[in-house]
């Protein structure tokens, strides 16, 4: 995940961003690179590798001045190298940029700006940026500059965190945000000024801070800052004062670790897909998968096993890797699956999944398996972890540490890891054609800023949490691919608002849950558009006639189920095989709320534990 830092003031800029980027060394980078705003010009100095050697070259040859922006990149488009690594400059070398995020439309962008005579240097989606803002910053006077950045940049497709300095400019740097792509904390010195895409960064220097929110760009001098609207006008923020102790300035400004998590789905989801799309040949690649191209293809039947919501990951993992590479593929609670006398051999391989790594009844899955000498493969997000060490392909999820102890992010990163993993296997089984291949990209890499777009249902959700926190039980329908999703949702609100909810494949109900629906029950369909969403909508017609309260989730549009539901939350449509992470969002804010109006201990929910390592 890609560090940002920024500083303006009167100390030396190199050397408070260096330590600011050693502060965010945790997030993981294959680069790293600062740029200076010199007297007249801007210097850059950039390397692969670790921090260590871009400070080396620092030494040989400093760089003077006190405003400058640094990066860590973590590579998503074009290897880690010198000069991909960030910040990145225009032609005339008087712009420079840095980026978090991923222009999901920079093709287009930089044949354009080709056409229009800009050399490129890198291989980067983010360079796109810096020549774009050269082509319309032309000509333009420093009055008119946040309007023709802010045209700029909502050129950009996906969302963006992003940090700009120019000469031409000298007194002042800007910082923009657009979607989840990571944050940016703004914060205060005396007569310095400070921006980061992590408090940790900048916190030994000041505790009073902003946080732009998405669609908001700063001009921060070293006296202070101002914020606009994209769309126009000034924006008045609120000043937070970050505490010392080091949990709360993790916690930033959220009021819960949960609620941070949620709201970093897009970053991390970034993170996931990070390195793994090879768009020349529309492939995935996975780093850690070692198993060669004769064992897979010789695979009659992939096992995963795992609990909780990771289980539940793994049972829409079922779906996409059945549909994506046609292998038979079963799902097991893993606290079970030793005590059944498993059907599996050396033609089937387990995948474990795992936020923590360590749970115990994984393990010993896991270790059931390895004596039936199964192809040992894991999902899992802490490396060096145990199931880590004893599988021999892993997918990481990337998902960063997550300290609620109900699953949010690492659920979405697993949901990607998964289809990842059939996407991989379809690949080497020859049964996703090229074309296919191109258009599961091209859907993949809008993922984050859609999840983003989702979070703006956040006020809505928190309405409807206020009316119906009270209730005593809570139903999920889904189908298909969103029954799983359905019996997430009913997990999250049970862990941590303690309401009873239950989760039900839609075409179930008359077989006996029927007999529960009454007008006081919430009822949370899941009815984004794919081909069961007609037989859903009848389930929800059959719902209704019961009087039940419909909470209803449809793709943007939809207008056969408002006649219905009582409540309708509109989502993007993103296909059939993806909406499933959209579509989990939105109950994850739910039980949030419905958890903080019940008074809740939402981090460290009663009698629940982050990693479960006994029996
Ligand atoms: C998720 O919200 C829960 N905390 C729990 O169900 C968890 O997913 C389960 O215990 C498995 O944990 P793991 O992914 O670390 O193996």
């Amino acid at each position: 995940m890609c560090g940002i830092v920024g500083y303006i003031g009167f100390q030396n800029a190199a050397e408070v961003i260096l330590e600011g980027l050693r502060r965010l060394e945790y997030r993981g980078y294959d680069s790293a690179g600062i740029a200076i705003a010199g007297r007249d010009s801007i210097q850059v100095v950039r390397s692969v590798g670790k921090l260590q050697n871009l400070s080396a070259k620092l030494q040989e040859c400093p760089l003077m001045g006190n405003m400058g922006i640094g990066h860590t990149r973590w590579a998503t488009h074009g290897e880690p190298s010198e000069r991909n690594a960030h910040p990145h400059l225009d032609c005339t070398r008087q712009i420079v940029v840095i980026h978090n995020g991923i222009v999901e439309n920079y093709r287009a962008l930089k044949q354009e700006l080709i056409n229009q005579g800009h050399v490129f240097q890198s291989e980067t989606d983010s360079e796109v940026i810096v020549h774009l803002l050269e082509e319309m910053w032309r000509g333009q006077s420093e009055q008119d500059l946040i309007s023709v950045t802010a045209q700029a940049l909502t050129r950009l497709e996906g969302a963006h965190a992003i940090l700009i300095m120019s000469s031409l400019f000298p007194n002042f740097l800007l910082a923009a945000r657009l979607g989840n792509a990571g944050g940016i904390a703004i914060g205060r010195g005396e007569h310095e000024m400070y921006c980061a895409s992590d408090i940790p960064a900048i916190l030994p220097h000041t505790r009073e801070m902003v946080f732009l929110e998405t669609g908001e760009i700063a001009r921060i001098d070293s006296s202070g800052y101002q914020c606009f609207s994209l769309t126009g006008g000034p924006v008045t923020k609120e000043t937070f004062r970050i505490p010392w102790d080091p949990v709360s300035a993790a916690r930033g400004h959220y009021t819960h670790f949960m609620q941070k998590e949620i709201y970093e789905q897009p970053e991390f989801l970034t993170d996931t897909l990070r390195n793994r799309l090879n768009f020349e040949n529309s492939e995935i690649v996975l780093e850690q998968f070692p198993f060669s191209d004769q064992a897979l293809n010789a695979l009659e039947k992939i096992t995963i096993v795992a609990c909780g919501t990771s289980y539940y990951a793994g049972l829409v993992g079922k779906y996409l890797i059945e549909e994506l590479a046609r292998i038979p593929v079963e799902v097991d609670y893993a606290s079970e699956f030793r005590y059944r006398q498993p059907l599996i051999g050396p033609e089937s391989m387990i995948v474990a999944i795992s936020q923590s790594g360590e749970t115990v009844d994984t393990l010993a899955a896991i270790d059931e398996a390895r004596q039936k000498q199964a192809l040992l493969s894991a999902i899992v997000n802490v490396p060096g972890s145990q199931i880590s060490r004893i599988c021999t392909g892993l997918i990481f999820m990337h998902a960063g540490p997550e300290i609620g102890v109900a699953s949010t992010k690492a659920f979405s990163c697993t949901l990607v890891d998964l289809f990842l993993l059939g996407f991989y296997l379809g690949q080497k089984r020859g049964t996703l054609a090229q074309e296919r291949r191109t258009a599961l990209l091209e859907q993949l890499i809008r993922l984050p800023k859609l999840v983003s777009d989702v979070l703006e249902l956040d006020s809505a959700i928190k309405e409807l949490a206020a009316q119906y926190y009270e209730a005593s039980d809570f139903l999920y329908l889904g189908r298909g691919i969103n029954y799983p999703i359905a019996l997430e949702g009913a997990h999250k609100l049970k862990e941590i608002s303690y309401i009873h909810a239950e989760g039900c494949p839609a075409g179930e109900m008359k077989h006996g849950i029927n007999a529960l629906i009454d007008r006081h029950l919430p009822v949370v369909t899941i009815a984004t558009h794919d081909r069961l969403y007609h037989k859903m909508l009848s389930n929800i017609q059959q719902v209704h006639a019961r009087d039940a309260i419909i909470i209803a989730l449809v793709s943007q549009g939809e207008s056969e189920i408002s006649k219905f539901a009582r409540h309708v939350l509109e989502l993007p449509d993103l296909g059939h095989l993806l909406n499933p992470i959209l579509n989990v969002v939105p109950l994850q804010l739910l039980a949030y709320y419905i958890a903080l109006k019940r008074g809740c201990d939402i981090d460290q929910p009663r009698n629940l534990a982050k990693s479960v390592t006994v029996e």
